[in-house]
């Protein structure tokens, strides 16, 4: 104790040092000390007052103090206190600290405000201590939109692991949470007019890592409790059913929904599979438009992910489906055929108040048929994006080798991932706010548990947390790395076993080589052949 009352003194002589002591991800706009006052006692006699929070926001904060520091914080007034109080106007997620030796003082103008200065909170308490210098804190986020994505259809994660991922988003001042439903390998969420979807789609036989089967799929009741704990955390949810791609799992169930009405297994193994909606058949609409229609009272924030990337044309080039579709419209080619698609499906969700958002699938050239409010999430930067940007397009950066988790840290490492910043680059001013923020997504081909999910999540998230919501002078990779000891702790405060340590995250040349090696291998592995000899197979039906 002595020791850190000194080392706390020493620090008010030099002022704004202060900030070297305390650790906070992602780093505040501007974090003063107040010279000339002393220390706030944070203990069981600090009152909560003014709490302007719901109990649930509260009760983490509370959850925080019991599990880390075995007191929580008194319901009647005293002497010392905390107060969380709404303020008139402002950015709502926005908000201000003020320690004295007497009270905690936080205002914002939004619910979300107050509740991110907790998670600072938490944070001071655990890298600094219980005895807290006068401080005041200015926050507030670089980008609107701060995201994470998680893959549940290559593997299944239950409830209460997706609430835990909503849990560290909180941690992190995230507050989107995509969550990415459908894919080749499993159909995840409840639809009752198609039963079949998890009743059989959810299921596949085998695994790329042995197991004998996996699956799981989400009630409605279930996706109703996820979206409701998410918005107790200030996390809006973004759900995505990937189309016309990544739609294996519903051609198992429905063979018609595809070109050559095949027979098709649950995906098994990973890859771009070729047989994909086809988009010339009526019936495909129908279908997905019922889908949508069935999630839509699911999903009370507005924006509606209809995924896009990786829907290879070869099956639509053979189509007479596809073709006769293409030339009633007019289409000039596939490539038209599947922005006509997307946009179809855009303009359904339009309808009922949604915005949509798409991957801008490899090199997108967008043409007239690809409406210009849907909102691209980029995993690449095709040559057209500072155009569609500055006319008007909105757009997430997600650009795969600094924002995918599930990279290898040989390819991408976490130094490379913090100084990537998420500006496109070569536009002005006014066509830069198009671009609301950025997302990092976690693919889950090969991981397929919490523990490989920590391993890649950590401390990568930490990274692009902090170049979400903090602006670029108020940020260092030197100062992050100061803070890192702390994180660590603050990751084993929140429950998380397995994050990577610096020196994998950072690994030398000769490991980097390794995780690289492993990593497209593993690639390779699934890649080509068997989409080689079935592609044969659909041209000989086709020629019939
Ligand atoms: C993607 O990487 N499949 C969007
Ligand atoms: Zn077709």
């Amino acid at each position: 104790m002595q020791t850190k009352i000194a080392i706390m003194a020493w620090y008010k002589i030099l002022g704004r040092l202060v900030i070297f002591m305390i650790h906070i991800i992602p780093e505040p706009k501007s974090l003063f000390l107040q010279k000339g006052k002393g220390l706030f006692p944070f203990s069981a006699n600090t009152a909560l007052v003014n709490t302007a929070l719901p109990q649930a926001a509260i009760e983490d904060f509370q959850k925080f103090l019991s599990q880390n520091f075995h007191f929580q914080l008194s319901k009647t007034a005293g002497d010392m206190q905390l107060s969380l109080t709404l303020s008139e106007e402002g950015n709502p997620e926005a908000y201000r600290m003020d320690i004295s030796e007497k009270e905690i003082s936080v205002t914002s103008a939004g619910e979300a405000g107050l509740f991110y200065a907790l998670q600072t909170l938490k944070q001071i308490l655990l890298s600094g201590g219980l005895e807290i210098p006068s401080l005041v804190i200015d926050d507030c986020p670089l980008y609107p939109y701060r995201g994470f994505m998680l893959d549940v259809g290559r593997y299944f994660y239950p409830v209460d692991e997706v609430k835990h991922f909503i849990d560290m988003m909180a941690v992190h001042k995230l507050n989107v949470f995509h969550w990415h439903l459908t894919e080749d390998q499993g159909w995840r969420v409840e639809i009752k007019k198609y039963p079949r979807l998890t009743e059989f789609g959810s299921k596949r036989s085998h695994t790329n890592f042995g197991h004998k089967s996996h699956g799981g799929f989400y009630t409605q009741d279930e996706v109703r409790e996820v979206v409701a704990y998410a918005h107790s955390k200030y996390i809006r949810v973004i759900p995505e059913i990937d189309m016309p791609g990544h739609m294996q799992s519903a051609i198992a169930c429905y063979p018609e929904l595809s070109c050559f009405d095949r027979s098709l297994p649950v995906a098994t193994h990973w890859g771009v599979k070729h047989d994909i909606l086809c988009a010339g058949k009526e019936s495909t609409y129908r279908f997905v438009c019922d889908v949508l229609d069935e999630l839509i009272p699911l999903f009370p924030d507005g924006y509606f992910h209809i995924g896009g990337d990786e829907a290879v044309k070869m099956r639509w080039k053979l189509c007479p489906h596809c073709q006769a579709f293409l030339k009633k419209m007019g289409l000039k080619d596939e490539e038209e055929l599947q922005q006509y698609f997307m946009s179809r499906v855009n303009r359904h969700l339009k309808e009922q108040g949604f915005t949509s958002m798409m991957w801008n699938w490899d090199s997108v050239e967008a043409t007239e048929w690809l409406d210009r409010d849907i909102v691209w999430q980029m995993c690449g930067m095709p040559k057209n994006t500072q155009s569609e940007i500055m006319a008007g397009r909105r757009m997430v950066n997600s650009v795969s080798f600094p924002y995918y988790l599930d990279l290898p840290y040989g390819w991408f490492n976490l130094q490379k991932t913090y100084e990537n910043t998420p500006e496109i680059p070569n536009i002005d001013e006014t066509s830069a706010k198009n671009l609301l923020g950025l997302e990092a997504p976690l693919w889950t081909e090969y991981v397929p548990n919490m523990k490989k999910a920590d391993y890649c999540t950590y401390p990568r998230l930490g990274a692009i947390a902090e170049i979400a919501w903090t602006a670029p002078q108020n940020r260092s990779w030197k100062h992050f790395l100061q803070k890192l000891d702390d994180y660590y702790r603050l990751l084993s405060a929140c429950g998380v076993k397995h994050p990577a340590t610096l020196k994998q995250a950072m690994p030398g040349t000769l490991r980097a080589k390794g995780y690289s090696l492993w990593f497209n291998r593993r690639q390779l592995h699934w890649a080509g052949l068997h989409n080689l000899i079935d592609d044969a197979n659909v041209k000989r039906l086709a020629s019939k």
